[in-house]
Formats: C-alpha cells, sequence, structure tokens
C-alpha cells in the first residue's frame, strides 16, 4: 500500500503521523505467512479453520503467498490433505465457492506425516517451513496451531523448540495458538502456562476462546461505549440482575472423549460465559488494546463472587432421553463412549455477584447446558420495576420487568423490553419489545469468529485473547464449583429439550426470580 493510499483510507486526504493506529478502515490484510495447524484431522479443523481460512482467502485478506500446512498421524500426500480440506470448505465454508481463489490457496496446502513425538516428522516439518519460505516467500512467518487436546501441548511446543521452529529471524515472526480447554484446573493450567511461555514469548502466545470471535459479543463494546443510552443506567441502581445464557440443542454428538470428565462448566463456563460476564461488567477500557481490554476484565473477574453456599447458589445436570425437534434422542449416559455410571454434568448455572461499587449486590446469574429446549446464547440486563405506578390496580398485571437482551446467536442483535399502552379505551400496560436485528440494520454479512480470531492471529493483533491472568482468575471462580460438584453424588438428570435441571429453577426461586424462557 502507498503512502497515498493510506492517506485517501485515513480519510483526511493527507498522511497523517498520528493517525491512530488502531484505525480499521484501512484494510487488515496478513502479510506474507504459513499457518500450521496440528490436529489437522479433528472436527474443529474441519468445521472450523479450513472454511475460516478459505473464507478469508476468498475475501482477499490473504496474500497470495498465504500456506497451510496439515500435521497429523495420518499416512496421506499432499493431494489427500487437500482433499480433505476441500471436502471442509466445500460443506462448511460461509462465503461461495470459486474455483480461482481455491486454486491459489490450494497451491501453498502442504502436509506432513508423523507423531508428535517424532523426531524425523518435526524435521520435515522444519524442511517444509525452510521450503515455503524459499518457494512461496513466507518470509519465516509462521503461526502454529495447537488444535490437539491438551495433553500433548507440552510435546509439540518442545518439538517446536527443539526443530528451532519456535525462534524467529530478526523481523520475522512465530506465534503458537492454543485451543481451550487450557488445562483442567487453575493447577494444570498454570502448568500448561508454564510449558507454552518457556519457548513462546507472551506477545507470540494466541489463546483462543472463539466468543470474542463472533460480532455480537464484540457488540457488546460497541453497545456499551459507542452510546450515551445504557452506560448511566448499567448499574446496581438500575439493573436488578443480569441473565447470561449459552443454551445448546445438540448433545456431545461424537466428543465423548473429549466431553466426559470435563463437563459443562470446564468446557463453556470457565471460559465463554466469564468472557462475556467480564465484557458486560467491566469499566470502559481506556483503549481497546490488548493491555487495556484485559485490564478491565481483570478487575471485572477479580470482584466477582461466588455463592457462599455452594449447593443453593450452584446447580448442576445432566441429560436424559427425550423428544427434540420431533427426533427421539438418548440420555447422555447412553452416548456413545460415555461410561454408564459418568458423573459428568452436562448442565452448569451458578449464581455469581460482583464486588464493585457498580455491582453491589445485582446477581449475575449463568447457565449453560447441551440438550437444552432451543439454541441460544443471550445476555439478559434486567431493570427494576419502576418505583410507583400511577396506574389503575390491574392496568399493570401484565407488565414484567424492562430489560435489554443482547441476542449473541442465531438470532443476532438487541432487544429492548418495556412497558407500552395496549390500544383501547382504558389504560392497559403491556410488555412490548423494540428490535434492532443484524440480518435487517446491514447488507454485509458477519464473518465466523474463527475468520476474525485467524486473521488477528496472522496480523498479530492480540486484543480478541484472553490473557494469562484472565485464565487465572476464571480457573479460579470454576474451581470451587467443580471441587464442590465433586464431592456429591451424580447430577441432577434433565429431560432433552428442556430448559434443564428443576434445581437450577428453584436457585432462581430462592431469589423471588425465574429463568427467561428465550
Ligand atoms: C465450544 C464447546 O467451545 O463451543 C462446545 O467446546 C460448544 O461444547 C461450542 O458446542 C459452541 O460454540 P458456538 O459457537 O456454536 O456457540
Amino acid at each position: 500500500m502507498t503512502e497515498l493510499d493510506v492517506a485517501q483510507a485515513d480519510g483526511s486526504g493527507y498522511h497523517n503521523p498520528l493517525r491512530d493506529p488502531q484505525d480499521r478502515r484501512l484494510p487488515r490484510i496478513a502479510g506474507p505467512c504459513s499457518l500450521v495447524i496440528f490436529g489437522v484431522t479433528g472436527d474443529l479443523a474441519k468445521r472450523k479453520l479450513m472454511p475460516a481460512i478459505y473464507d478469508l482467502a476468498n475475501r482477499g485478506l490473504l496474500p497470495p503467498s498465504f500456506a497451510l500446512v496439515g500435521f497429523a498421524r495420518r499416512d496421506w500426500a499432499e493431494q489427500d490433505f487437500a482433499q480433505v480440506v476441500y471436502e471442509a470448505v466445500k460443506e462448511h465454508a460461509r462465503t461461495p465457492f470459486r474455483d480461482e481463489v481455491w486454486k491459489q490457496l490450494a497451491e501453498g496446502f502442504r502436509f506432513v506425516p508423523g507423531e508428535f513425538d517424532d523426531d524425523t516428522a518435526f524435521d520435515r516439518l522444519r524442511q517444509t517451513v525452510d521450503e515455503l519460505d524459499q518457494s512461496r516467500g513466507t518470509s519465516g512467518n509462521h503461526a502454529f496451531y495447537l488444535s490437539v487436546p491438551p495433553k500433548f501441548f507440552p510435546v509439540v511446543v518442545h518439538q517446536l523448540k527443539e526443530h528451532g521452529l519456535a525462534e524467529s529471524e530478526p523481523g520475522a515472526w512465530r506465534r503458537v495458538v492454543v485451543e481451550k480447554p487450557f488445562g483442567h484446573d487453575l493447577a494444570s493450567g498454570l502448568e500448561l502456562s508454564k510449558i507454552v511461555h518457556a519457548v513462546f514469548p507472551p506477545d507470540s502466545i494466541f489463546r483462543i476462546d472463539h466468543y470474542l470471535g463472533k460480532e455480537t459479543v464484540q457488540n457488546i463494546l460497541a453497545l456499551r461505549f459507542a452510546n450515551e443510552m445504557y452506560e448511566p443506567i448499567w448499574n446496581r441502581g438500575y439493573v436488578d440482575s443480569v441473565q447470561i445464557t449459552m443454551a445448546e440443542d445438540i448433545g456431545i454428538g461424537g466428543r465423548a472423549g473429549y466431553y466426559d470428565g470435563i463437563g459443562a462448566a470446564r468446557d463453556v463456563l470457565q471460559n465463554h460465559l466469564l468472557q462475556l460476564l467480564a465484557l458486560t461488567a467491566m469499566e470502559e477500557p481506556v483503549s481497546f488494546s490488548a493491555r487495556d481490554l484485559r485490564l478491565e476484565k481483570l478487575k471485572a473477574l477479580s470482584a466477582v463472587r461466588l455463592p457462599a453456599d455452594l449447593a443453593a447458589g450452584t446447580a448442576r445436570g445432566q441429560y436424559a432421553a427425550g423428544w427434540q425437534g420431533g427426533e427421539f434422542v438418548h440420555g447422555f449416559l447412553e452416548e456413545e463412549g460415555i461410561p454408564p455410571d459418568s458423573r459428568t454434568e452436562t448442565y452448569a448455572a451458578v449464581r455469581l455477584e460482583i464486588d464493585t461499587r457498580r455491582w453491589a449486590g445485582v446477581p449475575f446469574y449463568l447457565r449453560t447446558g447441551k440438550r437444552l429446549g432451543r439454541r441460544v446464547t443471550e445476555i439478559a440486563v434486567i431493570f427494576h420495576r419502576a418505583p410507583h405506578l400511577p396506574f389503575g390496580k390491574t392496568a399493570t398485571e401484565e407488565l414484567g420487568q424492562n430489560a435489554l437482551v443482547m441476542r449473541i446467536q442465531p438470532d443476532e442483535g438487541v432487544t429492548v423490553r418495556f412497558g407500552s399502552k395496549v390500544p383501547g379505551p382504558g389504560m392497559e400496560v403491556r410488555d412490548v419489545t423494540m428490535d434492532f436485528g443484524y440480518g435487517k440494520s446491514f447488507t454485509e454479512s458477519s464473518p465466523e469468529a474463527y475468520e476474525r480470531l485467524l486473521l488477528d492471529v496472522l496480523l498479530g493483533d492480540p486484543p480478541l485473547f484472553p490473557g494469562h491472568e484472565e485464565l487465572v482468575l476464571s480457573w479460579q471462580i470454576v474451581d470451587p464449583i467443580t471441587g464442590f460438584w465433586a464431592s456429591g453424588g451424580a447430577p441432577e438428570p434433565y429431560v432433552a429439550g428442556t430448559w434443564g435441571p428443576a434445581s437450577a429453577d428453584v436457585m432462581l426461586a430462592r431469589d423471588g426470580r425465574s429463568w427467561r424462557r428465550p
């Protein structure tokens, strides 16, 4: 890009040396580089990573020299790998398939077969990466994506170091991307961190929480900090409670090996839900740099208080057989690969408080589960009732509490719920909603979370990646809950297709509240 291009994109008409380095109007195109994926045969690679790479290429956000390297325990030739990527792209890519994009991209595919502890395989990887620098001009810039179970992190990271793959030449970069779960609890999370930090400098480590890549999650920042309407009422003076829901209609599918022994709290509460809580509760960051953003999230997370009585302030469940979407589905214990006496929870709920001036006394109810009524993720900020209602007794019988609902997915948008007069001769007030929907307001369709995050990795742009300290705090919140559950009996069963165990309803009823039916 020439200086003139910069000036035009800048909109100022001249080159401005003080231009905001975060100015997003400049096209964010990755420079020459490769992405090496470990665990390339896994579900995540096929469903999310490969399609996202194609979509980025299709949007013109990858350089022509981009290379994708797969590493796996498969006896594949290069064309077998290309075929796997092709099928993944055909099935899961968001943008239309274009031959010319595919051809250009596929020229940069390489495959390295091998075990993680096989030195010769890592020698071959080293040669492949060097060859790419020569033949495609990837310029020594390589990102290593660990889409593998955490038990393999140490060996892969060690091999990267031993084979000189972790260290960059001056002017080039090496980065490592780690997928959750980043540990099983605080101790194992710290251990993994230590291993990765021993090899890569902190600004080269990208921990993925794909929720942060979602447009609607980033929109929490826009809604809160670009507007004047909401912030003045975003506190205990006006907010009665907050409900954060991540409900899924799917079961565990073929993921028994991963999910059993992990459960809902470690799988999503420790990361996605606590990140949503942090973004909702935090103070305004000085800027959206990684440092400033993490600082505010950290303050919010460190002010989180667990219920004094974990029996009353948490709930867990396990789905039992039932009907969902007109189809009979198995219970968790009948899923293939799950031991019949498994105590793994597929539903988790907790009542948290945040000990700050802004939030003192406002409960944050978090819940997540598999095989629930429907797939929906939302953050509902529920306001106090009006202190006085100057209406006749029956006029407000159908009036609920005002609410602002950030609809994260699938029907992306924001809903405001408030009372309105019912047309007619009398005065009757009933809840109505005002809706913003992405589909209606924007012509651009939202990129997938992984598109955004992979691009950020290749650009070395870290704000949407949680830092090490957030990880520590998140485990500190979750560990006492899972520890408490481990000392109890089996989780309470709930019928697939319903909204979770009765104990979760009791948890809110105790506070005189009830869960929203999204
Ligand atoms: C993952 C969890 O992080 O998020 C899965 O491991 C879950 O269990 C998935 O299904 C949900 O992601 P999304 O983007 O479909 O809400």
